[in-house]
């Protein structure tokens, strides 16, 4: 293990004696050790049954990385933009990703500069303008397509790739363009797939277990980065890495069980939110990918017992520090419902003095000669000191350095602490009938064969009544 890469968790400031009334007592871990260790067995088990699929992908995946790895030398130069049309989870990851580990602007950067590789570019929500305006800005006959859908049927992405492949297809033509299109998907479930097969697409296939957002250890995220020049095996040697940690069955040295346990006392205490605050532009998108984590995999009515129980905590997604000139004023002051996770950096990956200048100006002339690094540091730990003085209970998971190692690491801590959120929590944590429901409504309302009864009831659902609109 190289302990100079290690992640680390610090949970001082959720605890009592911290934060006073509204901290965790030492003694709250011990009243839950019959839950916890219950929790702690059935994910033993379930890794076992093969439930917990995403936990072999830092081993099982030696052939598809190679694969994917081929794929993205065999293309390197011959495309400018790789687009990759997907939602949710087969989005979020990725998108995380190349924020996280590629320069913040590398899709301005010329190709020389991006050393031959593509730009990238996400196409996941449906507003028209975004595909039409994508357009306005890439040559299609010099684009990749990657469609990535798990179920191969969700019809954000399919209709996006439904526009893009018979516009590719009537400007390059049939060969041309299976050198174009890309998918990942499941290995015979759904749409994509079929037309793979029959139309002899390069298909890279999502592990049958492991799905939406679960996937960012899958191809459904390892070939945006490879493509983007990420290092993939690194990534997944930073998940092994998590998987030893999350192995040790003392919570207090596992850093997965620990941040769900602790949020698990939390919300039962009130704090229903779960704010997210990296302290470095290239996480900014590691809240939003945690933001589908946390939301579709603990947010459930039903617990395993089939009881109704519509639990859950609201994740939150902030940005330090930016967000300590806006939302940082009510995590302060506001009520004691939250607890908020910072992500810290050790070193950045950049440094930047602040010049001697304006020395006349008091008000101004204390910045010179300290870093930019050292200013957003100390903005952290003043914003942890000030939200631990208000008595608001908060953690703090830092990276030595970003990269593909820590990054990996991060991934997969989270991945853990979501799958043992829902032991704890009876609920599970790889479903999302809600999200299932939204999809089949639309479906139905689309008339797609099969939704004919979901079409009626949307049908017949009570007019809206003109008194309440303004
Ligand atoms: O986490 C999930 O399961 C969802 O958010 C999916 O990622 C999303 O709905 C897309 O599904 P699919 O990969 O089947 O297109």
């Amino acid at each position: 293990m190289d302990k100079d890469l290690k992640v680390r968790l610090d949970f001082n400031y959720m605890m009592e004696d911290f934060i006073g009334e509204h901290g965790i007592k030492h003694q709250q871990v011990n009243e839950i050790l019959h839950k916890i260790e219950h929790a702690q067995k059935n994910m033993e088990v379930k890794r076992k049954e093969g439930k917990m699929d995403f936990r072999d992908l830092p081993y099982n995946q030696d052939e598809v990385v190679e694969e994917i790895l081929k794929f993205a030398g065999e293309n390197k130069g011959k495309i400018d933009n790789f687009v990759l049309i997907g939602i949710g989870g087969q989005a979020l990851g990725p998108v995380a990703i190349q924020q996280a580990l590629n320069h913040l602007f590398y899709n301005e950067l010329s190709k020389e500069q991006r050393n031959g590789l593509p730009r990238f570019y996400v196409l996941d929500n449906v507003d028209p303008q975004r595909i039409v305006e994508l357009l306005d800005i890439i040559d299609i006959e010099k684009t990749m397509l990657n469609v990535s859908s798990k179920s191969g049927s969700t019809a954000e992405s399919l209709s996006q790739y439904m526009i893009l492949e018979k516009m590719l297809q009537d400007k390059v033509g049939e060969e041309k363009l299976k050198d174009l299109l890309v998918f990942t998907t499941d290995k015979e479930k759904g749409n994509l797939i079929k037309i793979a097969k029959e139309k002899g697409y390069k298909t890279f296939i999502m592990q049958e277990g492991v799905g939406g957002r679960f996937s960012e250890l899958t191809p459904a995220g390892l070939l945006p980065a490879a493509m983007c020049g990420i290092n993939i095996k690194e990534m997944l040697a930073g998940a092994a890495m998590m998987d030893e940690m999350c192995k040790t069955q003392d919570i207090f040295e596992n850093p997965a069980y620990m941040y769900a346990i602790l949020h698990y006392i939390a919300m039962t205490g009130g704090k229903n939110m779960s704010v997210m605050m990296p302290y470095a532009d290239s996480l900014k998108y590691m809240a939003d990918w945690y933001a589908q984590m946390w939301a579709e995999s603990i947010g459930k009515k039903f617990n395993f017992m089939g009881e109704v129980v519509n639990v859950g905590q609201t994740p939150v997604k902030a940005l330090g520090t930016t967000d300590q000139h806006s939302q940082l004023q009510i995590y302060e002051e506001g009520p004691f419902d939250k607890v908020v996770v910072f992500l810290g950096v050790d070193e950045y990956k950049k440094t930047i003095n602040i010049p001697k200048v304006h020395q006349d100006i008091d008000s101004i002339a204390f910045l010179g000669g300290y870093t930019q690094n050292e200013l957003i540091k100390t903005e952290q730990m003043a914003t942890e000191y000030a939200i631990m003085k208000a008595g608001k209970m908060s953690m703090t998971i830092t990276l030595p350095k970003i990269c593909e190692h820590t990054i990996g690491q991060l991934i997969y801590l989270y991945e853990v602490a979501t799958a043992f959120m829902g032991e704890l929590m009876e609920v599970d944590a790889f479903n999302q009938p809600g999200v299932e429901n939204m999809k089949n409504a639309m479906y139905a309302m689309f008339d797609k064969p099969g939704y004919e009864e979901k079409r009626a009831e949307l049908m017949s659902r009570p007019e809206k009544m003109d008194k309440y609109m303004i």
